[in-house]
């Protein structure tokens, strides 16, 4: 890889043990993928875990002096506060590395929105900007929808072009790996956002390469919240960096345009029995309920909205937890749709994530109700059975205490 007189700089330490550090892992990785150069880029995105790897890494670049060149946002991780409040007494352990990390992150100069939808509000690219986010629903969404530029990066390196302000361009940076490769007939009814979930979800099933998919046969434009589920689902029964939906999405005006003139390499067919056969697979059989999740990926205010509308003037039967960010909790504050849900009982609670593990313990080994197969997926390993339904069905399910259908 070539480097500019002033990257070599940074290379050599002259701009700090920090930027030497991540150029170093940097000029690595852009070894590794045949990377000719390095670029600026405009954005990060951090998927701050708040676990030990996590805090080990960000610690250490804190302990060499690190400041980030391009402020990044960050995941989510845990709202100590209002757990503390209305859960459980985090163990000291877990107060202890959020504590830690979230002020490791305060020192090194991330924006601390504590989001895992960043490309929906405070951190939003437009086309052709090159980027580095990892978080698998962001990576396709920036990708695909907005028409930016970013790998798939892990939240150590999107930290390390944070610190640089750089990235290697390889990969998705260059116009050729952005092209698809595989043909996808979707000969199914997708329209709702739940539909997107289960399409996302069925793709990786039915092709597993990590080659650009281009979809046709989706009749309509996806909301945000359905790019947002089907891109979570694809990284989480797949790895999927970049989509196009033909007539949808920016780079895909056409299927030539999508292909680069050139023939598909593979074709996938997707169909109604696909879909169901998932349906079948992820979503779980009617039944008793101990609780209810939402927000894996965040919640958006027009999520909150739905949910407050149908808890309106009735009371949950069981602990119902709704995950957003701070400013959807503000709009929602602002919009009485708070008010609502916390008289039904419900929570909403912001910076928090579905999957960290010290703070959800009082319901392992129960059954419950979400919206999201990543949240259903990501908890079988705590043992927490989750039934999988659209979230007007759900929120139904959290009203009566169980899954009727
Ligand atoms: Fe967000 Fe955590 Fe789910 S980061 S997408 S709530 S696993």
């Amino acid at each position: 890889m070539r480097l500019t007189e002033e990257q070599e700089k940074m290379l050599a330490g002259e701009y700090g043990r920090a930027v030497e550090y991540a150029m170093r892992i940097q000029a690595g990785v852009g070894r590794v993928f045949g990377a000719k150069r390095m670029v600026p880029i405009t954005r990060a995105h951090v998927a701050l875990s708040a676990q030990d790897a996590d805090l080990w890494f960000v610690e250490k670049l804190v302990g060499l002096g690190g400041k980030c060149k391009i402020p990044p946002t960050v995941n989510p991780s845990i709202n100590l506060a209002y757990l503390n409040k209305h859960l459980v007494e985090i163990p000291k352990v877990g107060v202890d590395i959020v504590s830690a990390t979230n002020a490791a992150y305060r020192k090194i100069g991330a924006v601390l929105s504590f989001s895992c939808t960043p490309y929906l509000q405070q951190n939003v690219p437009s086309f052709g900007e090159v980027i580095a986010f990892s978080e698998s629903s962001a990576t396709p969404y920036v990708n695909s929808v907005f028409g930016a530029r970013s790998n798939r990066e892990s939240s150590q390196s999107a930290l390390c072009a944070a610190i640089t302000g750089l990235v290697p361009e390889y990969g998705l940076l260059l116009d050729e790996n952005r092209l698809a490769e595989v043909l996808v007939e979707v000969k199914a009814d997708i329209r709702t956002d739940f539909d997107y979930q289960l399409l996302g979800w069925c793709y990786p099933l039915k092709h597993p390469g990590p080659e650009v998919p281009a979809f046709v046969g989706i009749e309509e434009r996806p909301t945000p919240e359905g790019f947002m589920n089907f891109g979570a689902e694809l990284n989480t029964s797949g790895s999927v960096a970049m989509y196009h939906f033909v007539g949808i999405t920016p780079e895909a005006p056409d299927l030539a345009a999508a292909f680069g003139g050139k023939a598909p390499r593979h074709r996938v067919t997707i169909t109604k029995d696909d879909i169901e056969d998932v349906r079948r697979r992820i979503c779980g059989a009617p039944g008793k309920i101990d609780f209810a999740m939402f927000g894996c990926p965040h919640l958006t205010i027009r999520q909150v909205g739905d949910i407050a509308r149908i808890a309106e003037g009735k009371r949950f039967a069981v602990d119902v937890w709704i995950l957003t960010s701070s400013l959807t909790r503000e709009l929602a504050d602002r919009m009485g749709y708070l008010d609502t849900i916390t008289r039904a009982g419900g929570h909403v609670i912001t910076d928090t994530c579905i999957d960290v593990p010290p703070c959800w313990y009082p319901y392992y080994g129960k059954s419950a109700v979400t919206d999201s197969p990543k949240c259903a997926y990501y908890n079988e390993i705590r043992k927490i059975a989750f039934k999988v339904r659209p979230l007007e069905k759900a929120i139904e399910a959290a009203l009566v205490g169980e899954v009727r259908e």
